[in-house]
């Protein structure tokens, strides 16, 4: 069972306008629990208007280098934790966080040689901020593309941490940033000794093709991870595809934001088998709501994360009945054949169903 742990905030630091960063103290009991690999999250729960709400935040710091645990954060327009986070967190708070996890990470060894590709959008930064410090220090003889979109030079998160990786690694590592509505002075750009280039536009399908062209890989081996807003991620996707990238070399980060409207109907108060924690629950599902829910409103205890169909945190196996997902974007279709599923998004389609947690 995936425990809450009470984390004491180190630190607070406004990265952009919109955008803070979070240090939190780990103590040395709990090292091995909040271990991780770059490119994970931290799931942060809060109690806002007497309401609980979870959310996940990709780490920005990696775990290679003697620094703190941290997230950045970005202002959601009318977002209930994003905004919280912004402008009433503070360092000495103390904030329940889950230990972390995520099926987006870089798998980095010493000995690899390779040529990674990062593809990265406004807050899509922090899990890519992770892998490229991580693949850097750690993977003396691979190389790093990356190309990062924001709307202007004032909204560019940890800029000055990318200037000084750039300039220290200016063998190893290229950075091209995109800036959808830039200010007239270009000139504030141009920080580090290493002349660099900045386009106009956004990281969408002709900029990403161009980018592969201009750069392309040192090492054979080459991998390539997305993470931004879902637009971006379908356009990079789909030049990716154009230019014969081959699937499993494309790794993805969604942080959710816009599921589509489903009308499809449940079958009305299906009983559900969940087997939990240990536990056999029976129970039935009432209309209109998930296998989550129901659970969760039955007062048990299952995983869960986004509830998006984002995260994969609240992942079990079907394994009698059916059942329809309204929003996917975690599980490979692959997984999905296996019997997978993620119960924040699945209602029941037959009279019962049983499902397994892990
Ligand atoms: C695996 C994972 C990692 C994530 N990592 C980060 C991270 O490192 N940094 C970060 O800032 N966020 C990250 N997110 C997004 C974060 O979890 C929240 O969804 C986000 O902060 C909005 O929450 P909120 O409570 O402020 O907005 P809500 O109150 O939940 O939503 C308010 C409105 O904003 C829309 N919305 C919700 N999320 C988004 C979004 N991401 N983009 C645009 N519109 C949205 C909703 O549809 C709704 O209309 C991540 C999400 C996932 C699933
Ligand atoms: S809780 Fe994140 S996918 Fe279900």
């Amino acid at each position: 069972m995936r425990n809450f742990y009470q984390l004491k905030i180190l630190g607070i630091k406004k990265e952009t306008e919109d955008s803070t960063s979070v240090a939190f103290d780990v103590p040395s009991e709990l090292y091995e629990t909040f271990n991780y690999k770059p490119g994970q999250y931290l799931t942060l729960k809060f109690s806002i208007n007497g309401e609980e709400v979870r959310r996940s935040y990709s780490l920005c710091s990696s775990p290679v280098l003697e620094e703190p645990l941290r997230i950045g954060v970005k202002r959601v327009k009318d977002g209930l934790v994003s905004n919280h986070i912004n402008d009433n967190l503070k360092a000495g708070d103390t904030v329940d966080v889950m230990p972390p996890d995520g099926r987006f990470f870089a798998d980095v060894k010493k000995d690899s040689y390779k040529t990674y590709y990062l593809f990265s959008a406004g807050s899509g930064i922090t899990p890519i901020l992770s892998i490229l410090k991580t693949v850097l220090l750690t993977e003396a003889r691979s190389y790093v593309h990356m190309i990062y979109g924001n709307r202007s030079q004032d909204s560019i998160m940890f800029n000055t941490e990318l200037n000084a990786l750039q300039e220290h690694y200016s063998d190893r590592f290229i950075l091209e940033h995109t800036l959808s509505r830039p200010k007239s002075n270009w000139s504030d750009l141009w920080k580090t000794s290493k002349e660099q280039s900045y386009r106009k536009g956004r990281v969408d399908t002709d900029a990403v093709k161009w980018f592969v062209n201009e750069y392309p890989p040192y090492a054979q081996n080459a991998q390539y991870y997305i993470c931004g807003p879902g637009t971006m991620i379908e356009n990079t996707k789909k030049a990716l595809k154009s230019i014969d990238v081959p699937e499993d070399r494309i790794f993805i980060e969604s942080f959710g934001g816009s599921a589509s409207v489903d009308t499809t109907k449940a079958y009305e108060n299906a009983k559900l088998t969940a087997h939990l924690n240990g536990e056999t629950i029976q129970i039935a599902i009432p209309q209109g709501k998930t296998v989550l829910r129901t659970l969760i409103d039955a007062g048990k205890k299952p995983p869960y994360s986004c509830e998006g169909g984002v995260c994969s945190t609240c992942m079990c196996k079907l394994t009698s009945g059916k059942i329809h997902m309204n929003n996917n974007l975690a599980l490979s279709d692959k997984e999905v054949e296996q019997g997978y599923i993620l119960s924040c998004q699945s209602i029941p389609l037959t009279e019962s169903i049983e499902i397994e947690y892990e």
